[in-house]
């Protein structure tokens, strides 16, 4: 008997329509946009692979947990409920509710950080980057060789290069190093996951430096399943057992439940460090909200706890990895470079050996991005020269970033495999006039995170890799 289909493992009970646009409407629309998406109107996109943070549709159980969320202002029934969700999936005693995972981060960071220190991650995120280099300390990545080289397959892409943590510790002096992070997945590494062999490692590391370890958590039980597939002795594991080990190797994690929690919005901040959190909660309380609710309504509370039990059930990762990988494994088969092996939740186009025609100063990832709206109302997100790049503000030269990406980030329960196909079409299309894509020139930029409001304007192609004059 053959492999039989994929299927989603649910049925679709509320139904949003989405809007096709005709090609004159879409340049009018990126025109506008200043050929940023994040500048598009929603409305305007048919299929939105922007993010696949706080994009998820949430369940029939979610939505009752919603009419069962106490808005209590302090001990709401439903923080409760959420504090022992957390407790038994994460492992940690402490819980602190934020609007998103980078108000815990803020929070974290504000506590344990002072200006010179390092923090070094396997590769931070743009806000984990930005919220650190905004305190006057020093973002460090250290992902393993491989994890800079897309084509490259390895089963654990995302794990950090422990020489180099130790090397780095050594060179800084631990004591200017507060904590060591591991975002799982390796979400601006290409969604690549982190075995658990490598979290071991970085764990004994951290213990004989006495440095906290935590886990950016925003894509756990994806990291899990990989680990359940991929990692010796793990087969037979359920991913919350996988999870329970993971989380038990730190000392506390930051969470965006707007990826592995299926919500809409939510996040917080764990540990076991009592001291650590009364710190933490008085800033909290500053900005966010009661320790209780850190900014969010019990509802979205409920909404998450029932989230994070969704989220590790079997069916529902199966089905989310093999969707993804079919994306990658059709885009491979046309030809298309993307980093390999496929990640959990996205699949990321390799620009720069796509349009090798552009310079990263003519950003090719962004034009990248640019085309896929054009061509099938696809929006996409550059992980590149605009996103982590920056402009010499004396020479106005681009420093550019290490890997030229775009990324097709997959909301969680929201399309259909017909959905996914037309990707592939649309993806194939711009493939096949590759190159005759123009570059980008940026009119305009708000650091930090300038990839959020950047202004750009086309340029025309150059006619040879040597004639670039143009810009
Ligand atoms: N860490 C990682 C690894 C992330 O991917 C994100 C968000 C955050 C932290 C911050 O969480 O958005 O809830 O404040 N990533 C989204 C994305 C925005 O599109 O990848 P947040």
């Amino acid at each position: 008997m053959g492999q039989r289909s994929i299927i989603e493992p649910f049925r679709i009970k509320s139904v949003e329509p989405i809007r096709m646009t005709t090609r004159e409407e879409r340049e009018r629309f990126l025109e506008h946009a200043g050929y940023n998406p994040f500048l598009l109107r929603a409305d305007d996109v048919l299929i939105d692979l922007l993010t696949d943070s706080g994009t998820a549709a949430m369940s029939a159980e979610q939505w009752a947990s919603i009419m069962r969320g106490d808005e209590s202002y302090a001990g709401a029934r439903s923080f409760y409920r959420l504090r022992g969700v957390v407790e038994e999936i994460f492992g940690f005693r402490y819980v602190l509710p934020t609007h998103q995972g980078r108000a815990a981060e803020r929070i974290l960071f504000s506590t344990m950080c002072k200006p010179g220190d390092v923090v070094p991650n396997n590769t931070h995120f743009d806000t984990t980057r930005a919220n650190i280099e905004f305190l006057g300390a020093r973002a460090v990545d250290l992902p393993i060789p491989q994890g800079r080289r897309p084509s490259e397959i390895h089963p654990f892409k995302g794990n950090m290069d422990v020489d180099a943590l130790e090397r780095l510790i050594v060179e800084v002096g631990a004591e200017h190093v507060p904590l060591v992070m591991l975002t799982v997945t390796n979400n601006s590494g290409g969604g690549q996951p982190v075995s658990m062999a490598n979290i071991r490692d970085v764990r004994a590391i951290c213990g004989r430096h006495r440095i906290p370890l935590y886990i950016d958590a925003c894509r756990f039980a994806e990291n899990c399943w990989f680990i359940r597939e991929r990692e010796d002795g793990y087969g037979s594991k359920t991913p919350r057992e996988i999870a329970r080990e993971l989380f038990s190797l730190a000392d506390g994690c930051t969470m965006s439940a707007k990826k592995d929690g299926l919500v809409n919005i939510g996040g917080f901040l764990a540990s076991n460090d009592e001291t650590l959190v009364r710190q933490e909660s008085r800033l909290l309380i500053l900005t966010e909200g009661f320790p209780t609710y850190g900014g969010l309504a019990g509802r979205d509370l409920e909404a998450m706890a029932t989230g994070f039990e969704e989220v590790l059930q079997e069916d529902y990762l199966a089905y989310r990895i093999a969707s993804t990988a079919y994306l990658g494994r059709r885009l491979t088969e046309i030809g298309v470079p993307i980093v390999q092996p496929p990640g959990g939740h996205a699949i990321y186009v390799d620009a720069a050996a796509m349009l090798s025609h552009l310079p990263a100063r003519l950003f090719p990832g962004q034009a990248l991005v640019a085309q896929l709206y054009l061509e099938g109302g696809i929006r996409a997100v550059e992980i590149g020269t605009v996103m982590f790049g920056s402009t010499d503000t004396e020479t106005g030269e681009e420093r550019a970033a290490e890997m030229e990406l775009v990324r097709l980030a997959i909301p969680r329960r929201v399309y259909t495999q017909s959905h996914i196909d037309y990707v592939c079409e649309v993806v194939g299309d711009v493939f096949a006039q590759r190159d005759r894509i123009a570059g980008l020139r940026m009119v305009w930029q708000a650091p930090p995170l300038r990839h959020f409001t950047a202004r750009f304007e086309s340029v025309c192609a150059p006619s040879s890799p040597n004639d670039l004059s143009n810009d």
